[in-house]
């Protein structure tokens, strides 16, 4: 690797939105160069996301990167929802005209990238943590990124743009001044206890419960694997939760018939999931682009951040390859407000999901009994179940001309 280097688009991070954008762009024939600042080991091991909403699971077969997916994961047609003791399934075949979800983890996503990029014999540069983005300078007209390879050395890369796709702590958007941002942030006042553990699922399907003790979900990742979600305050210690006490708090939690059935085997992954929302906007300082994380956190109930992560880099893959097929600007241009208006629907998604399953210790009586119409509304109303269902299965992917699937 020479010191400095040119590529048409430097994309900062090999998450779900960095790893999409480098193989949409491959397909329309637009060079990348992709920065990682973590190993590949790490990367292909971190736990955090499952769920796939319809359209992003039919991208990824349509790109080519879904034949995994298709022979492992484990398809969705509904969801149970749970208040007190009181259950009531959401058919999303029935609701969306035949629509379901793919649970299917994360870092699988990205492990099967990571495998195509390689395949198609182009390189990631692994452990190589980007310091500097200036999105206006350098040669040509185009931006810079610099970047500390894996041996230590400090390195530059000239690009025609960037795609800050490195996540919410990631330096692309710390790069745009502050004053050309407006930024929207909620900071929800409990978080989750994330756990994985060698159990089978109780349950055919997830089950997303609010109890008085609090919410608690219980997901899968296969057969075997249970992927399971406590309510637990911000700063708890994932070490002040041993394996007793979560699998007691579980069947507390859920409703009696469901409780019964947990078998509690080794739990072997824990950790601390906060709860924000949060939109930065525009998306866009001259020739940076932010997509995923870097631009826009929600908060997990509904299981929307890679899904949203991914329909960003699709309609900026799109605009870079209007730009470099056609020498056109206009979907660049457009590409902020595209993909916000969809984004700010699944905020409102998502924050409607978890104040419904939530304890909230600041609720009053009233507003306790508040949240128990709200899910006495959703099991009695075929329109009511039909939005949450469409939100679930995903709202459609914003119109954009071009095509690079
Ligand atoms: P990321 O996946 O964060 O990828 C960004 C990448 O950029 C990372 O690989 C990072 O290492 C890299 N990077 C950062 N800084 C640099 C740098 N300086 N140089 C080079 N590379 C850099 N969503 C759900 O729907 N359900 C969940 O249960 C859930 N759980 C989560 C748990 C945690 C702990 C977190 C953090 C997120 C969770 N999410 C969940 C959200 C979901 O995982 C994200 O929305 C998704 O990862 C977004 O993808 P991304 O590619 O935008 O960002
Ligand atoms: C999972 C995560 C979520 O946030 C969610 O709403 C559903 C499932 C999961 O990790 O399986």
């Amino acid at each position: 690797m020479s010191a400095s280097e040119r590529t048409r688009v430097a994309i900062v991070g090999a998450g779900p939105a960095g790893l999409t954008l480098a193989h949409l762009l491959h397909r329309a024939g637009i060079e990348t160069i992709v920065l990682e600042s973590r190993s590949r080991d790490y990367i292909e091991g971190r736990v955090r996301a499952g769920v796939l909403e319809h359209q992003t699971a039919q991208l990824l077969y349509e790109i080519g990167v879904g034949a995994r997916m298709r022979r492992e994961g484990l398809i969705h047609r509904g969801i149970e929802l749970q208040f007190g003791d009181t259950r009531h399934r959401i058919d999303f075949e029935d609701l969306t005209n035949g629509k379901s979800v793919v649970v299917y983890g994360q870092q699988e996503v990205v492990k099967d990238l990571i495998a195509a990029r390689l395949a198609d014999g182009l390189g990631l540069h692994f452990s190589c943590e980007v310091t500097a983005i200036d999105p206006e300078t350098g040669s040509a007209p185009g931006s810079r990124v610099r970047y500390r390879d894996d041996g230590g050395v400090e390195r530059t890369i000239e690009a025609d743009f960037i795609a800050g796709c490195d996540g919410f702590h990631g330096p692309a958007r710390a790069a745009i001044p502050a004053a050309e941002l407006n930024v929207y942030d909620h900071v929800f006042p409990f978080a989750w206890l994330g756990i994985l553990a060698t159990s089978p699922p109780v349950s055919e399907e997830l089950i997303y419960a609010n109890h008085e003790r609090g919410f608690a979900l219980i997901s899968m990742r296969s057969r075997t694997v249970s992927r399971i979600y406590l309510q637990c305050g911000v700063d708890e210690d994932p070490a002040t939760w041993p394996d007793d006490r979560i699998w007691s708090e579980l069947r507390l939690r859920l409703a009696a018939g469901v409780g019964k059935e947990i078998v509690e085997g080794p739990i072997f992954q824990k950790g601390i999931t906060p709860m924000r929302s949060y939109i930065c906007a525009p998306m866009r300082y001259r020739r940076l682009f932010l997509a995923g994380d870097a631009a826009h956190i929600v908060p997990p109930t509904g299981a929307k951040g890679m899904n949203l992560a991914i329909a960003d880099v699709r309609v900026l893959a799109r605009a870079f390859a209007r730009y470099f097929a056609a020498g056109s600007i206009d979907l660049l241009d457009a590409y902020s407000e595209t993909c916000l208006d969809r984004i700010w629907k699944t905020q409102r998604f998502s924050a409607f999901m978890t104040r419904l399953l939530h304890r909230y210790d600041t609720y009053d009586p009233f507003e306790r009994r508040l949240q128990r119409a709200e899910f006495d509304y959703l099991i009695g109303s075929r329109a009511a179940a039909e939005s949450l269902a469409e939100n679930y299965v995903g709202l459609p992917f914003a119109e954009t001309a071009g095509s690079v699937t």
